[in-house]
């Protein structure tokens, strides 16, 4: 049976989404990953859409993005993302509009109406999970629906379902991470080079590895969020962003560096969720913190790491590209195959 999917927001994740569906369709033949066939039958982005039971030309869609800035066509040029999730029959729909972690933005609109139409969901966007985790899954739960989001943690490192699934009957009692490329760059840099936090921010920035207003990342904001979907994840708990304390990165100074590296250290972005049982006193934090320079987290450039303790297995340290169109287009992938059921073979 063919998969029907949407792609709602076209941008770097919705297009990544879109060439490696292209791609792993083109070679479902010869691989021995088989899945079913999967169809985008609907892709929206916030001037429109496109629509075609039959199958949306990829290749032709991506053209017109880059060529006129939409993907809408002449005759669905009005059609929203959510005529699209209410009116177009599918099985799933694939969630990637921007991250509004104080709201939850449209994001969160269309994953409950998602649900409501009898859809799963598969997203990267952090937002709906920040600020509505349980009632989402209680939705999609009550409906008889599964609710992936593997991509809003570490791009393509895998952590929520190799902690979920791989690990499963395993208590997790801690996590922590390096889960911001762009801080990690920064004080990588700001280490190898002796350079000023400007320094290394400016450039970043000339690298396009910093967005202009770089506030989310540089501030703590983007790790915290992903905390906060840890924690109430992995760890079954119910919290949101101003139960984290944040401290960003904008105060490091080079000195800081330098006694760091005397006493055999470096300095890290560090976001943990550790899960006190008995008081109920959880720490969930992102701070700068001194890492030994051979202990596993003292990671560099734009990774992202993130070492999980466990009861039975103890300590399990995984890794993997934080951002990027293919990287998080790939644990999108790889949710929509779990719920096609190709995951669990
Ligand atoms: N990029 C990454 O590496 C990465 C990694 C992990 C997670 N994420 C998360 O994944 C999500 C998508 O990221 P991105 O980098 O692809 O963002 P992006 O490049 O800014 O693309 C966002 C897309 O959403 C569309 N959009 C905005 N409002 C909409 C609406 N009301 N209805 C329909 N579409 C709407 C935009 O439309 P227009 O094209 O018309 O503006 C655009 O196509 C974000 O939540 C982000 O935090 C991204």
């Amino acid at each position: 049976m063919t998969l029907r999917i949407s792609i709602i927001g076209f941008g770097a994740v919705g297009q990544g989404v879109s060439e490696i569906l292209a791609h792993t369709n083109h070679n479902n033949h010869n691989n021995h990953n088989q899945h079913p066939p999967i169809s985008v039958v609907a892709i929206a982005d916030s001037r429109g859409a496109v629509v075609d039971e039959g199958g949306v030309d990829l290749a032709d869609t991506l053209q017109r993005k880059r060529s006129t800035g939409t993907v809408a066509t002449a005759d669905a040029t009005g059609m929203t993302a959510l005529d699209v999730i209410e009116s177009v029959d599918h099985e799933i729909v694939v969630e990637a509009t921007p991250t509004d972690i104080t709201t939850g933005g449209i994001g969160l609109t269309h994953i409950r109406r998602a649900f409501e139409c009898g859809r799963h969901v598969v997203t990267s966007n952090k937002g709906p999970l920040v600020v509505k985790y349980r009632e989402l899954c209680e939705l999609a739960r009550a409906n008889g629906l599964h609710f992936r989001f593997e991509a809003t943690v570490g791009g393509a490192m895998p952590i929520i379902n190799l902690s979920r699934e791989v690990l499963a009957g395993n208590r997790i009692l801690a996590t922590e991470g390096v889960l911001n490329g762009t801080c990690n760059y920064i004080l990588t840099r700001m280490d190898d080079e002796g350079v000023s936090y400007e320094h290394a921010l400016g450039e970043a920035q000339e690298l396009g590895i910093a967005e202009a207003d770089p506030t989310a990342d540089v501030d703590g904001i983007d790790t915290a969020a992903k905390i906060v979907i840890l924690a109430n994840s992995l760890f079954g708990m119910d919290v949101g962003y101003d139960d984290v304390d944040v401290t960003g990165i904008t105060k490091i100074t080079p000195e800081a560096f330098k006694l760091a590296k005397e006493s055999g250290h470096t300095i890290k972005l560090i976001g943990e969720v550790q899960e006190n049982r008995d008081s109920q006193d959880n720490r969930l934090r992102v701070a700068p913190k001194m890492v030994p320079r051979n202990h596993p987290l003292n990671i560099g450039g734009t990774f992202n790491l993130a070492s999980i303790q466990t009861e039975l297995a103890g300590r399990i340290t995984i890794g993997g590209i934080g951002a990027g169109s293919i990287e998080t287009a790939s644990a999108i992938l790889s949710d929509i195959l779990w719920i096609a059921g190709v995951g669990g073979e």
